[in-house]
């Protein structure tokens, strides 16, 4: 089966500040290639500073890459722009850690998911509250939630909206970038069995980011192991946990709590 994303030798680097005499660049990520198949789910884990977030964004055409390529449904990203820009869009979504990024601090947050339907043509016009409705309701939110603004709701019921909102254009891909790490223990289970769920119900591929291989090990069909921008590690999750190949990778399984 044709993959659903080919990242191609992807390289990205930050000059960083300082006097112009001075100045270095710092490669954030180096030469990274991978794979997501339709319907599955990539953990990419690695710790603070591995290169995570910039790959993200450069998949999902926020970050320039120096070199390489994103290839998504057979189709280069880089370079499109119209309605094949929006279609990009529209297809792969991105879940951030803290949905008051992406969420309008001034409006109610069911106007935020109802944004998302009207900007992609989702539905028509009159249908559209009615899906708002279902996919609170899809994401475990009560409907009459959506009235509220989001900082009268909990972390946990604003990323059920933002999981919501990046639901709305019925993405075939979702980058969700560190989605629990802002929530408390008990509420990051909740929200990790509910991307779950998403994943049996909807068949919707994703890349879930993270540095905690434990939570890897709870979502993702497949991991890759990100050390200082590259990939020192991946393949089928069970394989990676059971038999970690690289130190790094079992340095960050010597950090997951496991119960005796
Ligand atoms: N906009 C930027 N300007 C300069 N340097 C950057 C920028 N974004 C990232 N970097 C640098 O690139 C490297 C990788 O950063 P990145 O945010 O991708 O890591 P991460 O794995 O997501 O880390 P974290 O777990 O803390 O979120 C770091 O050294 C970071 O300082
Ligand atoms: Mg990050």
């Amino acid at each position: 089966m044709a993959d659903l994303l080919r990242v191609e030798n992807l390289s990205k680097s930050f000059a960083l500040g300082g006097p112009l005499w001075n100045r270095r660049r710092v490669s954030a990520v180096n030469d990274v290639s991978l794979t997501v198949q339709r319907g599955r789910t990539l953990g990419l884990v690695g710790e603070s500073g591995s290169g995570k977030s910039t790959l993200g964004r450069c998949i999902l055409g926020l970050t320039k890459p120096d070199s390489g390529q994103v290839v998504f449904d057979g189709v280069e990203v880089q370079g499109l722009s119209g309605r094949a820009l929006s279609d990009f869009r529209r297809r792969v979504q991105p879940v951030f850690q803290d949905p008051y990024g992406s969420l309008d601090p001034r409006w109610p947050v069911g106007r935020s998911v109802r944004e998302s339907l009207d900007c992609f043509r989702i539905g028509t016009p009159a249908d559209r509250d009615r899906r708002v409705l279902d996919l609170f309701d899809r994401v475990g939110l009560n409907p009459a939630l959506a009235s509220r603004l989001p900082t009268n709701l909990s972390g946990g019921q604003r990323q059920r909206v933002g999981i919501a909102a990046a639901l709305a254009s019925e993405p075939e891909l979702i980058i969700a970038d560190e989605p629990v790490s802002a929530l408390d223990m008990s509420v990051q289970a909740q929200i990790l069995n509910l991307l779950l769920d998403l994943q049996q119900d909807l068949r919707v591929a994703s890349i879930f980011i993270t540095h905690d291989l434990g939570v890897v090990e709870h979502v993702s069909h497949d991991v890759a192991v990100l050390f200082r921008g590259a990939i020192v590690e991946t393949g089928d999750t069970d394989q990676v946990m059971q038999r970690p190949q690289h130190q790094y990778t079992r340095t960050l399984l010597a950090a997951v709590p496991r119960p005796r």
